[in-house]
């Protein structure tokens, strides 16, 4: 069969079309370079616009004792050590530049009377630091990216499913893909990528994102490229996702409602965080919050759905309203629960790859010439446990530096080799996952499906690789997913009338298969309690795990050590290494 087939060329192609992927974009056209965006959802609707409740940047308007080196100690202390000191530096620093940037675009922070930017309490943080627009703060920074890249004319095609990065000897010369509407075979030449296409966090049942994102399918094509991943087994658990409607469980509650003083309690009627952190208590660390939870669930204090009750109703209407309108809407929408006066049932859920591609603090090169990758994709600001917060800073400040390193990477070097071979390959794989080529006979005997598989993966993380993990568990967990490679190789995609959401499908099960295996075996060598990682086995801290664990298919998992903390940062920091509260068995 003969496909139709669009071939373009740019300087910098940007794989993703969230925050840090337009934030990159907007760096590369404002310096005057040619830059193509690709994204396989409509660029309103990313991911980013999901993130609720703030964006971190030691502004020091509510908190004047604020600064960027506190900021950096804060993130150093919750990663629990794992996060690269270069890249906090980079980001904590270029902070005030980033909501800059922003409010130059006319992003609408909240803002005090007298019009200095608004901070509320995220939980973990020494001071107020998070600017937010109500719990709306991700979609708003969205809207303000898309409008700045349009005024900049920006080529956004929002339609384009990536399925291989293509490089010839060591170096990237573009993307191979398919246009998820009509099947269209898209080949895009490059000098440079950045890959800005999320993480992995909806391989568990339970999870803030939502259907067909973060399926791992930017860890695929990195390291299909030939790049490593780092800290895999890092993923950060919110404390509060919803229960109800089955179909959006795990949907997040802002911590912005813990910010504005909402309180948890289990079903008993006790407010149990003065067990697991009497200090902080419900703006503890996440890490905490969320194992104080799902401790509480499993010891038989959960609510009749299976949660705790996360209660705003003794607060302002008012405050509910202007501060949490996206929470209000949401549970109106979803439970007819009204949050002003009855308390919501939350559970912990998948939220944030904490891990991700293994790149340069400098420029978020990957190990690939010509190969960068940002935002949630990326890997070395969180470690074991990230600020609330974080995330929305990180891409804001990265995208602008790694925009101008690819830039300057894609005028200062020759236009790269391209290899006819490495785009056969690439198309090869998509005719095979659609059956072309396959005798009839054989096709009928590939009968699985991909949305089946990739529900057996959710079901195996989510029993084997949760919020507490042990040796048996994620050994068996790696035996179920030996299982479902197997019967991927049956995956045969299936097309309709309505376009080839299904090849998408397709894809992104082998992403979410080589998620899952990276995550498991990294997590089976981290036989500590860390952060977020809790091994029932080790319920300690191992002093000489505070190391990187960076996974390949060919190499395994290899230790690396984390470099020094300046001492700046490291004199401001708070000793919390420990495991003290965290109440593993
Ligand atoms: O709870 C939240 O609003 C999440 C924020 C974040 O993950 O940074």
């Amino acid at each position: 069969m003969q496909w139709s087939h669009r071939r373009l060329a740019t300087n910098v192609l940007v794989i993703g079309t969230g925050g840090a992927g337009l934030r990159a974009s907007i760096e590369l056209a404002e310096r005057g370079i040619d830059v193509l965006a690709v994204g396989k959802r409509r660029r309103h609707d990313a991911h980013t616009s999901l993130a609720a409740g703030g964006i971190n940047a030691a502004l020091a308007t509510t908190d004047p004792e604020d600064s960027w080196q506190q900021h950096a100690a804060d993130t150093i202390t919750e990663s629990y050590g794992l996060a690269d000191p270069e890249v906090v530096e980079v980001v904590t620093r270029g902070a005030a530049r980033g909501i800059e940037d922003l409010e130059r675009w006319g992003m609408p922070f909240a803002r005090d009377a007298d019009g200095r930017i608004s901070q509320r309490f995220f939980g973990a943080h020494t001071y107020r630091r998070t600017a937010f627009a109500g719990d709306y703060t991700g979609l708003e920074i969205q809207r303000t990216l898309v409008r700045r890249a349009g005024e900049l004319h920006v080529p956004v095609l929002d339609t384009v499913y990536v399925t291989r990065i293509l490089t010839a000897h060591g170096r990237v010369f573009g993307a191979y893909g398919f246009d998820v509407t009509d099947g269209t075979r898209v080949t895009i030449h490059a000098d440079a990528v950045i890959l800005a296409a999320g993480g992995h966090t909806r391989i568990w049942r339970r999870t803030s994102s939502r259907r067909d994102e973060n399926t791992g399918d930017s860890w695929r094509l990195a390291v299909l490229a030939g790049a490593r991943l780092r800290d895999a087994e890092l993923v950060q658990f919110h404390p509060s996702g919803i229960l109800e409607p089955e179909e959006a469980a795990g949907t997040l509650v802002s911590e912005a409602a813990r910010g504005e003083g909402g309180i948890l309690r289990n079903a008993l009627g006790e407010r149990y965080m003065e067990r697991y952190d009497p200090q902080r208590m419900e703006l503890s660390t996440r890490d905490r919050v969320a194992l104080a939870g799902y401790t509480e669930i499993s010891e038989g204090r959960g609510t009749p759905h299976g949660g705790v009750y996360l209660d705003v109703s003794h607060l302002p209407r008012e405050q509910v309203l202007e501060r949490l309108p996206r929470v209000y809407r949401m549970m109106l929408d979803l439970q007819m629960l009204d949050i002003t006066t009855t308390p919501m049932e939350v559970a912990p859920t998948a939220h944030y790859s904490m891990g991700g591609v293994r790149v340069a603090a400098a420029d978020h090169a990957t190990e690939v010439d010509g190969l960068y990758v940002i935002g949630e994709a990326a890997s070395g600001l969180h470690g074991a446990n990230r600020l609330g917060g974080n995330s929305l800073i990180e891409l804001l400040v990265y995208g602008r530096i790694t925009g101008e390193a690819a830039a300057d990477f894609a005028t200062a070097s020759d236009a790269p080799r391209r290899d006819a071979g490495a785009v056969a390959e690439a198309a090869h794989e998509v005719d095979r996952a659609l059956g072309l080529g396959t005798p009839l006979a054989a096709d009928a005997a590939r009968q699985e499906s991909a949305r089946r598989l990739q529900r057996e993966v959710r079901d195996l993380m989510s029993a084997h690789a949760g919020v507490v993990r042990s040796e048996d568990g994620l050994t068996e967990g790696l035996r179920r997913l030996g299982e479902v490679e197997g019967r991927s190789g049956d995956v045969v995609a299936h097309p309709d009338i309505a376009g080839y959401d299904d090849l998408a499908h397709a894809f992104d099960l082998q992403g979410s298969l080589l998620a899952a295996r990276a995550t498991l075996e990294s997590a089976l060598v981290r036989r500590e309690t860390r952060g977020a990682h809790n091994r029932s086995d080790h319920p300690e801290t191992d002093r000489a795990l505070r190391v990187n664990l960076v996974w390949s298919p060919d190499r395994g998992v290899e230790a690396e050590q984390v470099p020094p903390v300046p001492d700046e940062i490291a004199s401001l920091r708070r000793d919390d290494d420990s495991v003290a509260g965290k109440l593993v068995e």
